[in-house]
């Protein structure tokens, strides 16, 4: 099984992530939890070049082609020979986010996310769990971490009030594999909600 975590920065993806995880091993599953952009070696070097340094150094269209590349050999290298050995994986982010952060913004490149996806990546995970919340709340929390990677966050609230309403209309468009949690809650609450998809499913 292959579920991927989407959501606006800091709506608590990395946290929910690694609870579920953890609440998974537990019951004895086999887990592999990851991230894009990385989750394999050549995949994190790419990470590197897309988040950190001159944000000004690739045009919108050659970032795309480092998201897409990157999720190539995360999919080639850690995704596929997990889900062959049998393993759960956990992902944090995949291919929706392209289509919101690279997509959303210009139409022609919105066709291009989807072109090269067919392409070059033609999976999709299983389960996508949405966690929603207002951007406000998800800057502040995810601009209070400080780090290096501040690339997407920079853009502020109005570009999170899209970012938000775009991963809406995905779960509209995706609904068979798309659930939407509450992120406005305390971190048990809305983990209690992640068990409560999964538990059934995993039955
Ligand atoms: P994301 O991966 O979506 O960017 P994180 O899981 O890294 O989000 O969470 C961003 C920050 O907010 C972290 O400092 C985390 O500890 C905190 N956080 C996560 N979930 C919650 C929550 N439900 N309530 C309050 N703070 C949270
Ligand atoms: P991530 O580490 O998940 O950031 P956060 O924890 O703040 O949510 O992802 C880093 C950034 O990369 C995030 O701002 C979204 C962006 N991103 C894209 O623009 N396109 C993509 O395909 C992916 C996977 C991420």
């Amino acid at each position: 099984m292959f579920i991927s975590f989407e959501g606006i920065d800091g709506s608590g993806k990395s946290t929910q992530a690694r609870l579920l995880a953890d609440h998974l091993k537990n019951a004895g599953q086999e887990v592999v939890l990851t991230r894009e952009p990385g989750g394999s070696s050549g995949a994190e070097e790419i990470r590197k070049l897309v988040l950190e340094g001159d944000t000004d150094r690739w045009s919108a269209t050659t970032e795309l082609l480092l998201f897409t590349a990157a999720r190539r050999d995360h999919l080639e290298r850690t995704i596929r020979p997990a889900l062959a050995d049998g393993k759960i994986v956990i992902c944090d982010r995949f291919a929706d986010s392209s289509r919101i952060y690279q997509g959303l913004g210009r139409a022609e490149l919105g066709d291009l996310v989807d072109q090269l996806h067919a392409l070059v990546i033609g999976q999709e995970p299983d389960l996508t769990l949405l966690i929603d919340m207002d951007p406000e709340k998800g800057l502040d929390r995810a601009l209070s971490r400080n780090g290096t990677e501040e690339r997407f966050e920079d853009f502020g609230v109005g570009m999170q009030l899209k970012m938000r309403q775009g991963f809406l209309d995905l779960a509209k468009r995706y609904s068979e594999r798309f659930r939407i949690i509450n992120g406005d809650q305390d971190i048990e609450a809305v983990q209690n909600d992640i068990r409560a998809v999964l538990d059934p499913m995993l039955a």
